[in-house]
């Protein structure tokens, strides 16, 4: 689509959009053919990694409508059917990992977040605190760092299903991919027009990226899982080269950001050293 300019034609262009995991797509899962198919477990923990930052979402969320972010009437309107379509991806890759023999039971989801470690409690109130002090300017922030976040989620998941090869896990993770495109332009689009406005807002956002980006569920998960999920998929400078192609790039492109290397460096840290 041409250069969106304002926020009320990008949640104009969000909220048309139909979503592609319709109940009729995903009747079309052959679940059944799931077994008959190898798998490298190898990629089991990344899947399970990747269900469980999806539901984590229904958090973020909370987090959010504590700070000026959720108050944002524009943000507010995305947020409430993004967190619904997050939550669907969590439970289909849940459903695969199930198909795939992999024990999981009713209450996955109750158990993972008895797992999120203590120190993240702390230090979302302090990010939440934080983002209350400096009002909506910090919009900014949030949305750049969802930005990354659903960069990251989209070339992880093509990553996956080119790394995995399992036709099943491939028709499941294209259909949620074309959902993260979505959110990625999305996010991206109402960063870059949040920062355009303000000089602060630019100097701020690159600060915080630069000083306390994290990749997307590092936090919730514990640092040593999140590594294991960046070594799986990005291993060697092709990895790196490919983050910084999809993620780092797109985050280069955004007012007051240009020559930020913070992505590559920290996938470059993980893989290389
Ligand atoms: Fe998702
Ligand atoms: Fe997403």
């Amino acid at each position: 689509m041409s250069v969106v300019q304002s926020e009320t034609e990008a949640i104009d262009w969000y909220e048309g959009q139909e979503r592609f995991l319709t109940k009729q797509y995903i009747d079309t899962i052959p679940w059944n053919d799931v077994g008959r198919h190898p798998f490298d477990e190898a990629f089991l923990p990344v899947l399970v990694y990747m269900r469980d930052v999806e539901k984590f979402t229904e958090i973020y969320y909370q987090e959010l409508m504590k700070t000026p972010t959720g108050n944002d009437p524009i943000i507010r309107r995305f947020m409430d059917k993004w967190a619904t379509e997050e939550a669907v991806h969590g439970d289909l890759l849940n459903r695969f990992l199930e198909e795939a023999n992999y024990p999981t039971d009713e209450k996955w989801f109750e158990k993972a977040k008895a797992r999120i470690p203590k120190f993240q409690r702390v230090s979302s109130a302090f990010s939440t605190a934080t983002a209350r002090l400096t009002g909506k300017h910090f919009s900014a922030v949030h949305m750049t760092w969802g930005a990354i976040n659903e960069f990251s989620t989209l070339t992880g998941y093509r990553t996956l299903w080119e790394k995995a090869n399992h036709p099943v896990l491939t028709y499941l993770l294209k259909a949620i991919a074309r959902e993260e495109a979505v959110h990625s332009f999305f996010y991206w689009t109402i960063a870059r027009l949040k920062l355009q406005t303000s000089q602060f807002r630019q100097r701020m956002t690159r600060y915080i990226i630069q000083k306390f980006w994290t990749p997307v569920g590092q936090g919730l998960k514990r640092e040593h899982e999140t590594n294991y999920v960046i070594r799986a998929l990005f291993s060697g400078e092709e990895g790196v080269a490919v983050m910084r192609d999809f993620v780092n790039s797109k985050v280069e492109q955004l007012p007051g950001l240009e020559g930020i290397h913070t992505v590559t460096e920290r996938i470059r840290k993980v893989v290389l050293t």
